[in-house]
């Protein structure tokens, strides 16, 4: 069956990007000139997943606000004859089929995901996580799906990393290799310590999951940080693949940027905005002369 549905949690704090996010969701902070939400959404909607569910929490309003129409900015926009940023005000609002359900007590993201179950109930799903964002000239999702489509097992993607920084993510160890890409996954631990690390391979925010991954997150017990980690699941059907089908990881060696760091959002911004048609060139001249004052 077609996978059509996305699942992107964004009920986290934001603390990273204090002040900033005391009033305004994280998600909402731009690259140039989009929320990073919106490149996220748009990265599922190239993929072919057109129902979205966004798990969100308190103080995300804006979220909902952005993909809505706003009848009064169209109609000033139209009548100034702005038909550029009327477009792009209207674009938001026509990505995709956007529902949204909160997490109520933040306990984690296998718990967020399990707030998904009667949406998505027997299909599977993908999952983006809310501030990964992948570059649009290297989206990993379609080859995630089309991997899930041809084995059934649940899909994650992969992105070797140095050992220093394996702390930060979820890491897999990997043994067959179906495809210069594709390795079946045998083992995964949440945020290990770099020397009990059992690879450099951190998991990135996307993952194709099978529905019975819910009644895995149902009895995961809460594990890194006292929270219920979706990795924990996904351990578990690597180790038992009759209950909800195996793990397999896709290596994705692309451009990501985890938005909620700084440094990487600082990146993430340059790296856009130098490949901009209206403001690149003039940057790309500007960052030159800059860089040799460094
Ligand atoms: C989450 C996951 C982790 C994954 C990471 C990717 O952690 O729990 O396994 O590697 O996203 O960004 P978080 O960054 O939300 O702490």
């Amino acid at each position: 069956m077609v996978t059509t549905k996305a699942v992107i949690p964004v009920a986290g704090m934001g603390t990273r990007f204090l002040p900033a996010t005391k009033a305004l969701p994280k998600e909402m902070l731009p690259l140039v000139d989009k929320p990073v939400i919106q490149y996220v959404v748009e990265e599922a909607v190239a993929a072919g997943l057109s129902d979205l569910l966004l798990i969100t929490g308190r103080n995300k309003n804006a979220l909902e606000n952005h993909f809505d129409r706003v009848a009064e900015l169209e109609q000033a926009l139209e009548a100034k004859g702005d038909s550029g940023r009327l477009f792009q005000v209207q674009e938001s609002s026509q990505l995709a089929d956007i529902h949204y359900t909160r997490q109520g007590d933040p306990r984690g993201l296998g718990h967020a995901v399990l707030r998904a179950k009667s949406h998505v109930g027997d299909n599977s799903f993908a999952v983006l996580l809310g501030d990964d964002v992948i570059d649009s000239r290297d989206y990993i999702l379609e080859r995630m799906l089309q991997v899930h489509e041809e084995s059934g097992d649940n899909v994650i993607a992969l992105m070797q990393v140095p050992k220093s920084q394996i702390s930060l993510y979820g890491c897999a160890a990997v043994g067959f290799q179906h495809a210069p890409d594709v390795y079946q996954v045998s083992n995964l631990v949440e945020k290990p310590a770099a020397d009990s690390a059992p690879s450099d391979l951190a998991v990135i925010g996307r993952y194709v999951l099978n529905s019975e991954i819910f009644s895995i997150l149902e009895k995961t017990q809460p594990g890194r940080g006292g929270e219920i980690q979706l990795t924990d699941a996904l351990e578990y059907a690597a180790a038992n693949p009759d209950v909800a089908g195996g793990v397999r990881g896709v290596v994705f060696s692309g451009r990501r940027y985890d938005t909620g760091d700084k440094l990487d959002f600082i990146k993430a911004t340059l790296r856009i905005a130098v490949d901009r048609d209206d403001i690149g060139s003039e940057l790309r001249s500007w960052l030159k002369d800059f860089a040799k004052d460094l």
